[in-house]
């Protein structure tokens, strides 16, 4: 497998990212939702990132269909433990690929009232899109290769590799 993010690369992004929500959060509290299990490193990087005071949360989900192929069907396997209503939510996304888990995700969480909106994924594969969604922060946009580590997985593995590698078997 071919590293295609480095760990400093990540971490450098990260920090951007964090620096940027901090400033466009000022003075509010973001209420983080980390969608598991591939965001579980972003969220725990960029949250430390963030200097406000914040809150988070957890939400699971999972697309029909094996290994790499996406299929259009999403499943709630874990809900929120906390109500959104009156809260600035950030979604927290370890990739965006066709979009339809975010684009699920998003009708689902703007019926129950936030404040406000919007999503930060570490990767995007815009090439992939099948339906269009909306992206606030986005830590690097890549072309259309399976990726695995640094939280996203091949068959439930790789989740803990610092670097995000592209992976051959695909
Ligand atoms: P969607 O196609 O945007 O709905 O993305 C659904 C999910 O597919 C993501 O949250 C990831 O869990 C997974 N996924 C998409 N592309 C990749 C990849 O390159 N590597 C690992 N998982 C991926
Ligand atoms: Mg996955």
């Amino acid at each position: 497998m071919k590293v295609l993010l480095s760990q400093e690369t990540i971490q450098a992004r990260i920090a951007e990212m964090g620096r940027q929500i901090t400033t466009e959060y000022a003075g509010r509290e973001p209420h983080l939702v980390g969608v598991l299990k591939g965001a579980f490193p972003f969220l725990t990087d960029l949250s430390r990132a963030i200097e406000l005071p914040l809150t988070l949360d957890f939400i699971a989900v999972s697309s029909y269909g094996a290994a790499t192929k996406t299929s259009g069907e999403v499943r709630l396997i874990k809900d929120l433990d906390q109500g959104l209503d009156g809260r600035d939510l950030l979604v927290v996304e370890d990739i965006v690929d066709t979009g339809l888990t975010l684009n699920y995700l998003m009708n689902l969480l703007k019926a129950r009232g936030p404040r406000s909106l919007k999503v930060a994924t570490l990767l995007s594969k815009p090439s992939r899109r099948l339906v269009q969604v909306e992206v606030d922060y986005v830590g690097f946009t890549i072309e259309d290769h399976f990726v695995v580590g640094y939280g996203l997985d091949f068959n439930e593995k790789f989740r803990n590799l610092k670097e995000i590698m592209v992976y051959g078997g695909a």
